[in-house]
């Protein structure tokens, strides 16, 4: 039977993607976490590999089989996170889907900490690494095409700009997760793709989708780019 080709626009390339949260452990019954389902960068990494890249996806806790074709290095904690990002290198495209916690504990108890009569457990915060900032500033492994996620409650496209140059990323896919859009841990997402372009910042809004079409559509702007630009 003859079928038309399938097209493989990714064919060749090798994407890096993390997802879901990560959690920070306080003792070794509780963690600090993101609320984060991971189904937008697991729909990323199937996408991707339909589109016939290799694609090595570094995901925290989820509750989502891993796509079919796709290599998954399952980690907790944004530090194993970043381990795996870093030993995953070199990529020819680089999406940070992950909600990763920007604070762990620093003094994890090696025991469960105990309600006691003298109140609270003193927790001490401190920064987790960014991963994506630690990736867009390499100077020799970097990604050619660098991709960050900006989730906002308010400000969204003000806040994913200054998140594009804070982080020092080629892209941001930035989604309103505020509560009345209804979209934390559900099927569909309003995402709009902000870029640079000849010195410029490109704002593209896209009409809401399902996380999977959400996907289709990043991968084929990915697709175009390494066709006008070779990555
Ligand atoms: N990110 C990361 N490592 C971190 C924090 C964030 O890789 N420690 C990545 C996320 O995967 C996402 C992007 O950075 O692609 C933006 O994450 P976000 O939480 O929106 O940005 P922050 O810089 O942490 O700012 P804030 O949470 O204060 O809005
Ligand atoms: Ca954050």
């Amino acid at each position: 039977l003859l079928r038309p080709p399938v097209p493989r626009p990714l064919a060749g390339k090798r994407v890096l993607i993390t997802a879901g949260p990560t959690h920070e452990p306080i003792d070794p019954v509780r963690y600090i976490a993101n609320r984060s389902s991971g189904k937008q960068g697991f729909a990323i990494a199937a996408a991707a590999q339909a589109a016939g890249a290799e694609v090595i996806l570094v995901s925290g806790p989820v509750d989502l089989d891993d796509p079919q074709g796709v290599t998954v290095k399952h980690v907790e904690s944004a530090r194993q996170m970043l381990e795996q990002v870093q030993a995953a290198l070199p990529a020819d495209i680089a999406i940070f889907a992950a909600a990763v916690a920007d604070w762990r504990v620093a003094n994890e108890g090696d025991q469960k900490l105990k309600k006691t009569s003298a109140g609270m457990p003193p927790l001490q915060l401190v920064e987790n690494p960014d991963i994506l900032a630690t990736i867009s500033k390499l100077t020799d492994k970097r990604p050619p095409l660098v991709i960050g996620f900006a989730a906002e409650t308010e400000h969204l496209i003000d806040n994913a700009k200054s998140k594009l140059a804070r982080k020092g990323c080629d892209w941001i896919v930035a989604n309103d997760v505020s509560p009345a859009t209804g979209v934390m841990g559900g099927d569909r997402n309003t995402v709009h793709l902000i870029s640079r372009k000849d010195g410029e910042i490109a704002v593209d809004s896209w009409p809401v989708m399902t996380k999977e079409q959400v996907a289709i559509e990043l991968v084929a702007h990915i697709a175009r780019s390494a066709t006008e630009k070779p990555l």
